[in-house]
């Protein structure tokens, strides 16, 4: 893939930031996304890229734009595309923070093509690699984590959803002697905050999206962080969709290179303010954005800050 390709993606994520962030704490989830997917899908048009979406917005008879399989970009290599224009709808119908617009790219074939089932994660920086891992339980992650990080278990902090599903984790995690934030939505963010120390997130444990799940391991995949997810379907629909799509062993536990191979570019912009990211800021005639665009070829990390004047940008 062109290195360039990876700032093109930034107009991408930047154009479904900018679209939906009007509809911060307005209450209504489904515009906000409807804003984000109207504006990333107009933008996918600019791409030079014969690109293909394998992880988007659902099945094609229940999205109507960005569904699995929709074809985007004005032709090019062959890319695969992981997106999610709003990752935490209700985080930004709410005005809460870490809500994202997120794409990751790789070549045609290298991003796992699964179902809107679930995923059980576990994520951390460079410094969890072979250290922690998904059959070992929350105790054992948390000492072996602590003791690769030099310190103790309770100066870690774990970031879990705030779910009922998560009820024995997060007492697991208590009793461990850790320090827990548990949040709304928004895993994605989540991950990613285990790779930049100042976020003071050590490891993300719990189930959510497998979509995100993908996203996640793509854009820890660019950094060398560590991931590993195992799908949790709901039912036996869930299980055949899966298989339909191509995996063999539903209880696979798949390593991060197996989420998201080869060359990878991840670009996410902030949508509200959160732990990694400024979100949109507006201001008369205009706004401001913040991004971040990472490959795994290069390791390269980029935070890209923008100012954009609406009387150049008809579309928003
Ligand atoms: P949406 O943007 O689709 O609302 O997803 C938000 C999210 O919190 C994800 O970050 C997470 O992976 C998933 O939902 C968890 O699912 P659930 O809310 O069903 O527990």
């Amino acid at each position: 893939m062109d290195r360039n390709l990876a700032l093109e993606a930034v107009r991408v994520t930047e154009a479904a930031a900018l679209n939906c962030a009007h509809w911060t704490g307005r209450g209504d989830e489904k515009a906000a996304d409807q804003a984000a997917v109207d504006a990333m899908r107009k933008a996918f048009d600019a791409l030079s890229i014969d690109g293909t979406v394998v992880i988007g917005e659902g099945e094609r008879d229940e999205a109507p734009m960005l569904y699995i399989g929709e074809k985007v970009g004005s032709g090019g290599p062959k890319v695969d595309i992981a997106l999610d224009p709003l990752e935490g709808t209700t985080i930004c119908a709410t005005g809460a923070p870490n809500a994202l617009a997120v794409i990751a790219m790789a070549d045609g074939g290298n991003l796992l093509h699964c179902p809107d089932t679930y995923m059980s994660k576990i994520a951390a920086g460079p410094v969890g690699n072979g250290v922690i891992d998904l059959d070992k339980s929350p105790t054992e992650n948390l000492h072996a984590l602590a003791e690769a990080k030099r310190c103790k278990v309770e100066d870690l902090t774990v970031i879990i959803l705030s779910r009922p599903r998560h009820e024995a984790l997060i007492a697991e995690v208590r009793k461990a002697g850790a320090r827990i934030r548990l949040i709304g939505d928004g895993d994605v963010s989540a991950a990613i905050a285990t790779t930049k120390p100042e976020t003071g997130i050590d490891l993300l444990m719990g189930i959510g999206g497998a979509p995100e799940g993908v996203l996640a391991a793509a854009a820890l995949r660019c950094v060398g962080g560590s991931f590993q997810g195992r799908l949790a379907p709901r039912n036996d629909e869930e299980i055949e969709r899966a298989k339909k799509m191509g995996v063999k062993d539903i209880k696979k536990k798949f390593q991060i290179e197996e989420l998201a191979a080869g060359d990878v570019m991840f670009a996410a912009t902030g949508v509200t303010d959160g732990d990694y990211l400024r979100g949109v800021h507006f201001f008369s005639g205009g706004a401001t954005t913040q991004s971040v665009v990472m490959r795994s070829k290069t390791k390269t990390v980029r935070v890209i800050n923008a100012t954009h004047y609406f009387e150049h940008k008809p579309n928003y």
